[in-house]
């Protein structure tokens, strides 16, 4: 087992799954449940087939706690909207390796502007396209679903390129956050957890749940009660 109780875990709600009727509320919930992180999921309908939100949403939000916004973009050109963003008040920007052939460089911009880099791969894309930046980035973020929406079923197979992202990153004597998302679960999250994830993007998981404050302790229950 790579894993185990190793690091504090976190959890990154997924505010795609929201009821944006209701953000304000949705965002308190998430606050008061002990939320870690807030995810936000920027999609342009050109690297992923679906639309989102942009720089306003995450102004909106920012406005609305102090919790920090991992920035998720499936976008193509991501580094068009780092300056935005980044003002918006983005804590973390997260692209992808498929959408951004100058990775270097984007993880150097997104630092200058005062974010925390991270990189993205889609369930498809071989862990070789990070590894040379590896030193660059404050965290690596393993798709376990296709991109582009929410409610999708865990990929299985991902857990051995989990394994293998750990081994990566501690071979490289990396502090890089490791997180995964898409189709994280009850069920899912211990097998990630002991893959050597440690943040997990829960959107369906909290938001579908009847008390999305239980839900988000019964996921990080999942992961620390160990008998
Ligand atoms: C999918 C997004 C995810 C999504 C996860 O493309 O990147 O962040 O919100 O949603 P669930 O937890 O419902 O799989
Ligand atoms: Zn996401």
């Amino acid at each position: 087992m790579a894993g185990g109780n190793r690091k504090r875990i976190r959890i990154a709600a997924s505010l795609l799954s929201a009821d944006f009727s209701r953000l304000a509320e949705e965002v308190a919930v998430c606050e008061k449940g002990g939320a870690d992180w807030l995810h936000v999921d920027v999609m342009d309908g050109q690297f992923v087939p679906n639309l989102t939100f942009g720089a306003k949403i995450i102004e909106t939000v920012r406005k609305l706690t102090r919790l920090p916004l991992d920035v998720h973009l499936m976008v193509v050109q991501p580094e068009k909207y780092f300056d935005d963003f980044a003002a918006a008040g983005a804590t973390g920007l997260t692209i992808h390796v498929e959408a951004a052939p100058h990775l270097h460089r984007q993880m150097q911009r997104i630092r200058e502007l005062g974010c925390s880099p991270g990189v993205a791969l889609n369930p498809s894309t071989g862990l070789e396209a990070v590894r040379e930046i590896v030193p660059d980035i404050d965290l690596l973020l393993v798709m376990t679903v296709n991109p582009g929406f929410g409610g999708q079923k865990f990929i299985p197979q991902m857990l051995a390129k989990i394994s293998r992202a750990r081994d990566m990153l501690d071979a490289a004597g990396s502090g890089a956050t490791l997180e995964v998302d898409g189709g994280i679960s009850r069920d899912t999250i211990a097998p990630a957890h002991d893959a050597g994830a440690d943040t997990f993007v829960a959107g369906n998981a909290v938001f579908t749940a009847r008390d999305p404050r239980a839900e988000i302790a019964a996921l990080r229950d999942a992961v620390t009660v160990r008998v």
